[in-house]
């Protein structure tokens, strides 16, 4: 069932009309807004929720079109929880998380100006309202995804960049919650992303803001992908005008530099200090660009 599920996905999304070449469209943007930013403990953060919603608005006023994807967050973590106590099964879980993740985007688009007023079930109906300069606003999709990938998708159905919103800086060496000396990467390639998001799928608990299917999917078309915190609109504004910004950005380049895999000892979140003082390197080249090479399953 799942992997019908999954070429329904796959299909509907490799059946854009818009190519799904390398490099993206710059003026698009998926934004993918974790849960967990957007809420304190159970309770939705309303002022985070309008303060992002205000200035996506301001952006797409300015010609940038978007659209976007809603977490979960701890809202669908304790619903799904409760409904492991009563014995439902991971499909039963997912199904349950995936209508959270839908209320989530459901409050999201109330406060956000040219919103579609549904949240959307169906990648295929994204395309003409980014044409029309509408915002489509979607949450889960199938069961045993995430809201990430099902970003990603939608990132590679629209030829658009991808942009990670959640409550930590970017992509750090190790979890920075736990560890003080993790570093944030400040570029990624695509296969140091997958690499990383391979190896923390084997430790549980890792907090590490990409999943493995995301990894996966942002790697195999070179979907150009930035990760931010969802607490500094003015930094996540700069990175959609192309300014300079505070985060991970992932892209396509043989010329990346990657930071040497020492930690600083530097506080985490010090993103400016640990770059400059980054000076070791290796370069990673992309594989060929192939689905079926990526799938992990
Ligand atoms: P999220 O993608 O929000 O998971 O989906 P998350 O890792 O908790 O992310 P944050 O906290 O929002 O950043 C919540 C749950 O919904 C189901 C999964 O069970 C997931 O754990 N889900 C979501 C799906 O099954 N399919 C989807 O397409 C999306």
């Amino acid at each position: 069932m799942f992997s019908n599920l999954f070429d329904q996905a796959m299909e509907e999304t490799s059946s854009s009309s818009v190519p799904s070449a390398n490099g993206g469209n710059h003026s698009i943007f998926v934004i993918s807004v974790g849960g967990s930013a957007l809420f304190s403990d159970s309770t939705p953060n309303v002022a985070r929720i309008r303060e992002i919603a205000v200035s996506i608005s301001n952006l797409a006023s300015e010609g940038y079109k978007f659209a976007l994807v809603v977490g979960g967050g701890p809202i669908a973590r304790s619903y799904i929880s409760a409904a492991r106590e009563v014995n439902a099964n991971n499909f039963a879980l997912d199904e349950l998380g995936i209508a959270i993740t839908r209320a989530n985007a459901f409050l999201f688009l109330c406060a956000l100006d040219k919103a579609h007023p549904f949240v959307l079930t169906s990648f295929q109906e994204a395309t003409p309202l980014v044409e029309q300069g509408k915002i489509p606003v979607f949450g889960g999709l199938v069961p045993g995804f995430t809201t990430d990938a099902v970003g990603a998708l939608l990132a590679e159905k629209l030829n658009a960049t991808f942009v990670n919103l959640s409550n930590t800086d970017g992509i750090y060496s190790s979890n920075p919650a736990t560890n003080s000396r993790a570093r944030l990467y400040r570029e990624l390639s695509f296969e140091k992303l997958f690499d990383l998001a391979s190896k923390a799928e084997h430790k549980p608990g890792q907090n590490f803001p990409v999943d493995l299917v995301s990894a996966m999917i942002l790697k195999r078309s070179q979907v150009g992908a930035i990760f931010l915190n969802a607490n500094n609109m003015d930094n996540f504004k700069s990175a959609i005008r192309g300014a300079s910004f505070v985060g991970t950005a992932v892209q396509e380049s043989e010329e990346i530099q990657e930071e040497s895999e020492e930690e600083s000892s530097d506080a985490p979140g010090d993103a400016q200090t640990q770059t400059e003082e980054s000076d070791e390197s290796e370069i990673v080249r992309p594989k060929k660009k192939n689905p079926d090479d990526y799938f992990p399953f």
